[in-house]
C-alpha cells in the first residue's frame, strides 16, 4: 500500500480580492517520489505551495501532512516548519520535504 507524504482534499483557495485561485484540488504524493507541477502562468502552482507551507491558509479542504491534517494554526504550523526545515538541511539537495 502506497504512503503519501502529502495529500490534498477538495483544497479551495480565493484570494482576498476574490481570485478563485484553487478549486477543489485532490493529490496524492507519494512518499519518497520525485514529482513536478507544471502548469501555464496563473494556473496556481505557487498558491498551491503557499498553501503547503502554510503562508496561505485554504478557504474549504484539507492538506494533509504523513496522514495528518494540517490545522493552519500557529503550534502545528511551527511544528510543520520544523520537520520541514530538517528534512532540507540533512538532504543537502534542494528538496521541499
Ligand atoms: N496576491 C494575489 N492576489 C490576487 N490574485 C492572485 C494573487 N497571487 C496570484 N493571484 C492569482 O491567482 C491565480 C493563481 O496564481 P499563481 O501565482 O498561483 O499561479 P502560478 O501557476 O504560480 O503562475 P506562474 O507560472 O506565473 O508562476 C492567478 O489567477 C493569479 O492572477
Ligand atoms: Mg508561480
Amino acid at each position: 500500500m502506497s504512503e503519501y507524504i502529502i495529500e490534498t482534499k477538495d483544497l479551495s483557495f480565493n484570494y482576498p480580492d476574490g481570485t478563485k485561485a484553487l478549486k477543489n484540488v485532490n493529490i496524492k504524493i507519494e512518499k519518497g517520489k520525485k514529482i513536478s507541477f507544471i502548469g501555464v502562468n496563473g494556473s496556481g502552482k505557487s498558491t498551491l505551495f503557499l498553501n503547503f507551507n502554510g503562508v496561505l491558509k485554504p478557504n474549504s479542504g484539507d492538506l494533509v501532512y504523513k496522514g495528518d491534517v494540517v490545522k493552519y494554526n500557529s503550534k502545528s504550523l511551527l511544528q510543520l516548519r520544523k520537520k520541514c526545515r530538517n528534512s532540507i538541511s540533512r538532504s543537502r539537495k534542494p528538496t521541499f520535504f
